[in-house]
């Protein structure tokens, strides 16, 4: 049933907005998170990294936290970090990937996901996204690849799978090594399967706004004991310790310190048992949003394929502005003046940025795209991703709100302001058509 608001006059021209409370704040902190940081409080550790071997694993908390995280996912090894970036940096290093390497990313991410790869002086080559997931087009990867590639980062974009067997099948009959980059879908499934398990490794991120939290924080998951165990050397300035020796102060590689604390540690132990949870809550706001948002030519709202499990980091639609009548941006101000949260997601892809249009990413000589070791010749020009541009110029519309503790109520607010927003089209297009004549 539609709402008395409908039938009021647009907040954007003038008339009574849906809602002129903010959303509720994310991420919330229960008791259990507040005792855990306590009890590390009390301990007087709050690192515990030390010359041991135990040491070198990380505290007990840290390493608690490792095991919990690695068996959720039914797998053997985690590596925790201080975020998802130092974590990819680790897995880069750790899948062999380096200078004259290039590592196949998507342009439609966040910054990270491509920079972990020039962290280890190799060469993110960008492969298209699918238009309705978002997520890396496994075509589109697959005509990225050269002599020279090592490594594909898919992301799991705004809580959606990216297509798995398929980037699997390819990377398998190339020799590629698969990094999984979770950061926005903890918990996500793909065909039955959680997201995280199907690569050779996969990254996961507890920065405040993720599914899960730490405040800042990352994950590295494997089955693979060598992986896990490079990982675990560039966390710690390149040194391992053996069990049953002191530490040597034997740099083996190049290192840095990525360490999690034990309040971190402690925090993503609690997280982790509200995880499900807290994706069922996004869950039923999400499906409560698609059962009842107003259905019109040219919206396209969040899909969740048949066999995916879904998280709704973000709230993720498609717009096409000639279907709709009136432009993104508009749109997107008609929402935001009815007090409803939404933006137009990444303003750019990645290779838009100066960082590859000018090639300057260690000192002023270009290093590593000039690097003599690297024979290959990547191409950052407009075009060669036009999906991702696309979405970045006028198509992907997202809002953040569709989280817990945010409620069926406030998704109320949010199915109003829509239904007003459509219900406006015309005037706004006529307004529109009046100023441009
Ligand atoms: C897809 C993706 N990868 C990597 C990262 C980096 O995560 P962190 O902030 O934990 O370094 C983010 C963070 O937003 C992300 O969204």
């Amino acid at each position: 049933m539609k709402s008395t608001a409908i039938a009021s006059k647009l907040a954007l021209l003038g008339g009574k907005p849906v809602r002129s409370t903010p959303f509720p704040p994310y991420p919330t902190i229960g008791d259990e998170e507040k005792k855990a940081v306590m009890e590390v409080m009390d301990s007087g550790h709050l690192s515990s990294f030390s010359a041991s071997r135990q040491g070198f694993l990380g505290g007990e908390k840290v390493q608690a936290f490792e095991q919990a995280f690695a068996a959720y996912h039914g797998m053997t090894f985690g590596v925790a970090f201080n975020s998802a970036t130092s974590g990819l940096h680790a897995a880069v290093a750790a899948c062999g990937a380096g200078p004259g390497d290039e590592v196949i990313v998507p342009p439609y991410t966040f910054t990270a996901t491509a920079t972990a790869v020039l962290h280890h002086n190799a060469i993110p080559v960008f492969a298209d996204v699918d238009p309705v997931t978002f997520c890396m087009d496994p075509r589109a990867f697959e005509a990225a690849i050269t002599p020279r590639t090592k490594a594909v980062i898919p992301v799991h974009l705004l809580g959606h799978p990216a297509e798995m067997d398929q980037i699997m099948a390819i990377a398998r009959k190339h020799k590629l090594k698969v990094i999984e980059d979770c950061a926005q879908a903890p918990g996500a499934k793909y065909k039955g399967r959680l997201l995280g398990t199907m690569g050779d490794c996969a990254v996961f991120s507890f920065q405040e706004s993720k599914n899960m939290m730490t405040g800042e924080g990352g994950m590295l998951i494997t089955n693979d004991p060598d992986l896990a165990e490079s990982a675990r050397m560039v966390r710690n300035h390149g040194e391992t310790v053996v069990a049953g020796e002191v530490r040597k102060y034997l740099a083996q590689t190049i290192g840095w310190n990525y360490r999690m604390t034990e309040i971190e540690a402690a925090i993503g132990l609690v997280q982790l048992k509200k995880l499900d949870g807290l994706n069922d809550h996004r869950r039923l706001l999400a499906n409560y949003l698609l059962k009842r948002l107003p259905v019109i030519p040219g919206l396209r709202y969040p899909v969740e394929p048949a066999e995916m499990h879904h998280v709704y980091h973000v709230f993720g639609m498609t717009y096409d502005a000639k279907q709709v009548g009136i432009p993104r941006q508009q749109f997107i101000q008609a929402l935001v003046a009815e007090g409803i949260p939404a933006g137009s997601g990444y303003p750019r892809p990645l290779y838009h940025n100066p960082l590859f249009q000018e090639r300057m990413a260690y000192g002023k000589q270009g290093c590593p795209f000039t690097c003599h070791l690297y024979q290959g010749t990547v191409s950052y020009a407009k075009g060669i991703c036009p999906v991702a541009e696309d979405l970045c110029a006028d198509r992907a519309l997202w809002t953040f709100v569709v989280r817990p503790p945010a409620t069926t109520a406030d998704m109320d607010d949010i199915i109003h302001a829509f239904e007003k927003v459509v219900e406006a089209i015309p005037e706004l297009k006529e307004q529109n058509h009046e100023t441009t004549v």
